[in-house]
């Protein structure tokens, strides 16, 4: 027998909150049908094409493209904060090294965030004194996430590169061409921004109960590393990189459709056509592919590709933007388990706006549940 005091309409409750809007909001438009991203109105295609990575999160943000004296600003500010507490570093000498960089990256956040100047202040201002905090210390803490599991110590930032380039910096050691930084920039780009999505609503849900900025952004990071989610760009390019040539990867593909299988990298709860990320990055992944002398590698992906939406097209299926990120962060040498990182270090740029556009008067976010146990075990 069905019981408990809520029982919501089949309109308000779908399970998965599949079909169900939690907010209005000005940060992004996404169209899942036409395959439309605008961020405050405009296509990720053309900031792709004009922008850098500290314009485009201080017009997602802001609401507003900066002028140049508003860039200038912001682009101090986040070169301010490239320097985490030490303590942070050190807690990663505490993280067995097999741990999962995500996983390594969030601890080391968490103690940051212990030395934050002013941890326990929650009102609009200090909230809004977080962003670029967060941005900085986090690419950071990433590249020496990411370094650490090869047993190699951080690397201190360059104050003349920009946020893309010191991050590969601080990553790598070495500073990569300037075509594959434009190429990893077109990548946080287009990851910066997807509205509510599960990790936005995790953090939606924390900063609405009155927590702090980096709170939020700790919880959208445990969404993330789900593999129906963040974890996702890991196991496709794994399965890629499994198979030799575009005719092996066309055999594997057919028997593969034939016994149901799913593709990581394929499929998207809100895009039902081809995902706009992708067509932004198909150009600079086979350009870094080919400089590498990895083309196999771009014609097992075209070859998967094709086999796949030909078949599961008509169903909504095709590839997502975890199917092309690889293919630009391998060959620049970042390891298979550190993809997810750069995700997480563009994407927590659209949780802190939705956080900080929801803050002003938002009520705590807590959704009842339909009861349906037994009433009478007494
Ligand atoms: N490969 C093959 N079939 C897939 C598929 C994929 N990647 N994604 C979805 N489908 C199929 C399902 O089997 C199901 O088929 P059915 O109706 O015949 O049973 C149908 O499409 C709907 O699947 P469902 O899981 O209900 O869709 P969803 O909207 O809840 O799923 C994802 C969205 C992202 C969870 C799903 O597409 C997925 O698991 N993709 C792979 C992981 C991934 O790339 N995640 C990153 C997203 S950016």
């Amino acid at each position: 027998m069905i019981g408990g005091s809520r029982s919501p309409s089949p309109q308000t409750y779908a399970r998965g909150l599949e079909n169900l809007v939690a907010g209005d909001t000005l940060i992004s438009d996404i169209d899942g049908r036409t395959g439309r991203l605008l961020y405050r109105g405009y296509p990720i295609a053309d900031l792709v094409e004009r922008s850098t990575f500290e314009a485009v999160s201080y017009l997602i943000l802001q609401g507003e493209i900066p002028t140049a004296a508003q860039l200038e600003d912001w682009e101090n500010e986040l070169r301010r904060w490239r320097r985490p507490p030490r303590a942070a570093f050190d807690a990663l000498e505490r993280v067995p090294r097999r741990a999962h960089p995500l996983a390594q990256y969030r601890t080391m956040l968490t103690v940051a965030a212990c030395h934050t100047p002013e941890p326990e202040n929650t009102t609009l201002d200090a909230q809004w004194r977080r962003p670029a905090r967060i941005l900085s210390w986090t690419a950071a803490l990433a590249a020496a996430a990411i370094r650490h599991l090869d047993g190699l110590g951080p690397v201190e930032p360059s104050d003349d590169l920009g946020f893309a380039a010191n991050f590969l910096y601080q990553t790598l050691g070495v500073i990569p061409p300037e075509d594959e930084i434009r190429a990893f920039e077109a990548s946080l780009i287009v990851q910066a921004e997807h509205g509510l999505h599960a990790a936005a609503f995790a953090a939606l849900v924390v900063i609405s109960t009155g927590a702090d900025l980096g709170s939020a952004v700790l919880a959208g990071m445990g969404a993330l590393s789900g593999a129906r989610h963040g974890g996702a760009s890991q196991l496709a390019y794994e399965m890629m990189a499994g198979l030799r040539d575009a005719d092996q990867a066309r055999t594997w593909a057919r028997a593969a459709l034939g016994r149901g299988h799913r593709f990581p990298g394929f499929g998207h709860r809100v895009y039902r056509c081809p995902d706009p990320r992708v067509k932004a990055l198909e150009g600079h992944a086979e350009a870094v592919l080919k400089n590498h002398g990895m083309e196999h590698r771009w014609q097992v992906y075209t070859a998967l590709r094709d086999e796949v939406e030909t078949v599961l097209g008509p169903k909504g299926i095709y590839a997502n933007v975890d199917s092309i990120t690889g293919l630009l962060y391998r060959p620049m040498g970042l390891p298979v388990s550190a993809f997810p990182i750069p995700f997480c270090l563009a994407i927590q740029t659209g949780w802190m706006a939705h956080c900080l556009e929801y803050l002003p008067d938002g009520p705590m976010i807590e959704p009842g549940a339909v009861y349906v146990g037994s009433t009478d075990n007494s």
